[in-house]
C-alpha cells in the first residue's frame, strides 16, 4: 500500500504556511531558519499537530460506526483539546481522562487553557490523579468500557494518537506536503527540527522523508526527559509506519535521531534554555512558542545552529506544531 490509498478526512485549512525567520537567523549567526506552522493549520479550536494525525484516523472512527472518541493526556494536554474539536465538528462526543502529568505549581492548570477549551467545546473531562507516562493506562481503559457499558460506542484514541495503529500517517504526508512546498520555494532543507514526545510526529516524518530522493536529517528534540523510551518508541512507529505506506526497505538507524539535553529533568517542567528560547523567539519573530514542547525543541535549534552542529550553509526547517493554549497554565513564568 501507499500513503495515496489511505483516506484522510480534511481537518485542516490545507497545507500549513512556511515561512522564514530572517530576524532570529541573523540573531544566531549560522544557518538559514525557516517554521512551516501547525499552530495555524486549522480553525478547530487553533489546531496543531494532532488535528493533523487525527484526518487519518477519523475514517475509521466513522467506518467503525463510533459515537465518541475515547481518550488521554495531561490536564493541559493539546491533544485532547484537539480530540475535543474533533468530535464536535463530526457531531461525536468526546471522553477525556486528564491525568496530573506535571508537578507545577500553577492553581490554576486545571481550569485554563487547553482544559477550558476542551469543557467550551463539550468533552466529558475526566480528572485523574496519575502521573506523566507516554504508555497506555489502565484509567484510559477504563473510560472506554465506561463508554460501552452506557450503551454508547467507544472509539479509543492513545495518548497523542501514537500507539495507533494509523498515528503516524498524518506526518508522513506532512513529509510529502512540505516537499511540494520545497519545490515551490526553490530551496532544499537539508535539517528538520521537531519536539518529540509521543513519538508519532518525528516518527511520521522519518517515514514519509525516507521515501523521497534527497536525505537530510531529520532531528527529534526530546521533551519528555525519558530518552529510551522516546528513543524505542520512535524507532517503533517509524518502522511500522515506514512499512504501512510501503517504503519497502527497513530504515536505518542512523535516520532515527533523538536528541536530549533540552527537556530538563521533567516532562512539564520549563527549564532555564526554555524560557531564553521562548523570549528570543517571541521577541525577534512574534512567534509564540510554548514552555512544554515547542520551546524546548526550540533551544535545541538554537543550540545546534550557534555550536555550527547545523552548519550555516543549512537551510533548517523548524516544525512549529502548536501548543501555546497552555501558556495560561504558566502565568507565573513572565511576570
Ligand atoms: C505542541 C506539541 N508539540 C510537540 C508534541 C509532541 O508530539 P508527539 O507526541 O507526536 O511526539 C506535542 C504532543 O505531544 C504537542 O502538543
Amino acid at each position: 500500500m501507499a500513503l495515496s490509498d489511505f483516506e484522510r478526512y480534511p481537518l485542516t485549512f490545507g497545507p500549513s504556511p512556511v515561512h522564514e525567520l530572517p530576524r532570529l537567523s541573523a540573531h544566531l549567526g549560522g544557518a538559514r531558519i525557516w517554521a512551516k506552522r501547525e499552530d495555524v493549520n486549522s480553525g478547530l479550536a487553533f489546531g496543531g499537530n494532532k488535528t493533523r494525525k487525527l484526518e487519518y484516523i477519523v475514517p475509521d472512527a466513522i467506518a467503525q460506526g463510533a459515537d465518541t472518541l475515547v481518550s488521554i493526556g495531561g490536564y493541559q494536554s493539546n491533544h485532547t483539546r484537539q480530540v475535543a474539536a474533533v468530535a464536535a465538528k463530526l457531531g461525536m462526543k468526546a471522553r477525556l481522562v486528564q491525568e496530573n502529568w506535571v508537578d507545577w505549581p500553577d492553581p490554576l492548570s486545571d481550569r485554563v487553557g487547553n482544559i477550558q477549551l476542551s469543557r467550551i467545546m463539550g468533552a466529558d473531562v475526566r480528572l485523574d490523579a496519575a502521573g506523566f507516562d507516554i504508555g497506555i493506562r489502565s484509567s484510559w481503559e477504563a473510560a472506554i468500557k465506561d463508554v460501552e457499558d452506557a450503551g454508547g460506542k467507544p472509539y479509543p484514541i492513545p495518548a497523542g494518537a501514537s500507539e495507533h495503529r494509523l498515528g503516524g500517517l498524518g506526518f508522513a504526508n506532512w513529509a510529502y506536503e512540505f516537499q511540494q512546498q520545497e519545490a515551490e520555494l526553490g530551496i532544499f532543507f537539508d535539517t528538520i527540527v521537531v519536539c518529540t514526545v509521543t513519538g508519532s510526529t518525528h516518527a511520521g516524518m522519518i517515514a514519509g522523508f525516507a521515501g523521497q530522493d534527497r536525505p537530510r536529517r531529520v532531528i527529534g528534540i526530546d521533551a519528555s526527559a525519558t530518552i529510551e523510551k522516546t528513543r524505542a518508541q520512535v524507532g517503533r512507529i517509524a518502522r511500522h509506519t515506514a512499512e504501512l505506506i510501503g517504503l519497502g526497505r527497513e530504515l536505518r538507524e542512523e535516520e532515527i535521531t533523538v536528541l536530549e539535553g533540552w527537556a530538563g529533568d521533567f516532562y512539564g517542567i520549563p527549564v532555564e534554555s526554555t524560557l531564553d528560547a521562548i523570549r528570543l523567539t517571541g521577541s525577534l519573530e512574534g512567534m509564540i512558542v510554548d514552555p512544554v514542547y515547542e520551546g524546548k525543541s526550540m533551544a535545541g535549534l538554537i543550540d545546534l545552529v550557534r555550536s555550527r552542529d547545523i552548519p550555516a550553509s543549512s537551510n533548517v526547517l523548524y516544525a512549529h506544531l502548536g501548543g501555546q493554549p497552555a501558556l495560561s497554565a504558566y502565568s507565573g513564568l513572565f511576570r
